[in-house]
């Protein structure tokens, strides 16, 4: 199903901008308490962000955006925090479907959607119908996802699929059921905040992704502080298990 080549499968190829970029939106709430607002308006502030990142990742060239939205484990949060995020989620596919299709980005909303009410399932499934065809820019939203669940569910699904294999699964056989087997693993990940964990994200799909952490809140994350990322990105040296020797000698201007 995915033609992409997988990091511990081959040897991803490596390019000055990277081809797909995931972030943990981290801050809202610490944002809006600075400011002596209810935590919720660093959520609509944040939103602000997702926008701008959208408009600098297609200017970029950047071909998969990535964004954690809400987690399997953010339902913990007061429940007023959690219906307004549910607003904003609605608000946000309401005001901004029609100008991701106008721009060529194709939506794709990823987790267990099934604990969302029926109406905005139905607008997920709609928007994603909507912009299908659009190849500029595949942005995903992460909602109701986690890391966890998503092996859990490949795999369920894997089994069904695949009784007979049963006891010999290989990565090939596990990762087209993943939720994300339409993109390439990500080559950056951002996290926003300070924080500097996973928070049960794309477990699986992070295992070679250059790790960036930076301080600036969700809602202050801006084209600069895109660009010092990807900066850092194109510093790295990747790897992917071989040794510095072996990558120059093989290809000695490949991340120039
Ligand atoms: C991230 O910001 C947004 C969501 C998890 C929905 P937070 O709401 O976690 O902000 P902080 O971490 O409390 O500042
Ligand atoms: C991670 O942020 C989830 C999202 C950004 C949607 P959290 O703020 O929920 O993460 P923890 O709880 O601090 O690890
Ligand atoms: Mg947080």
């Amino acid at each position: 199903m995915s033609s992409f080549v997988s990091s511990t499968g081959g040897i991803p190829s490596v390019g000055d901008v990277p081809r797909h970029i995931a972030i943990i939106m981290d801050g809202n709430g610490r944002w809006a308490k600075k400011r002596f607002l209810p935590r919720v308006a660093g959520h609509t502030r944040g939103l602000e962000t997702v926008r701008d990142m959208v408009k600098a990742c297609l200017e970029r060239g950047v071909a998969y955006l990535t964004l954690f939205a809400f987690s399997s484990e953010n339902w913990r949060r007061p429940e007023g925090e959690v219906s307004f995020l549910m607003q904003l989620f609605v608000k946000a596919l309401q005001q901004e479907v029609k100008r991701l299709h106008a721009n060529g980005v194709r939506l794709r909303v990823v987790g267990d959607l099934s604990r969302f009410d029926s109406s905005l399932q139905e607008m997920i499934a709609a928007a994603e119908t909507q912009t299908a065809g659009n190849e500029r820019l595949t942005l995903t939203i992460c909602a109701n996802y986690g890391g966890r669940w998503d092996i859990l569910q490949a795999a369920n699904r894997l089994a069904l699929a695949e009784p007979a294999k049963q006891g010999t699964w290989s990565e090939d056989d596990l990762a087209p059921y993943l939720a994300m087997a339409y993109a390439p693993e990500p080559d950056l990940f951002i996290r926003t905040g300070g924080e500097q964990r996973i928070s049960n994200f794309l477990l699986w799909q992070l295992a070679y992704s250059e790790l960036h952490f930076t301080d600036i809140l969700w809602p202050e994350f801006d084209r600069a502080a895109l660009d010092a990322a990807i900066a850092s990105y194109r510093r790295r040296e990747r790897r992917f298990g071989r040794t510095s020797e072996q990558l120059q000698a093989a290809a000695p201007s490949s991340h120039a």
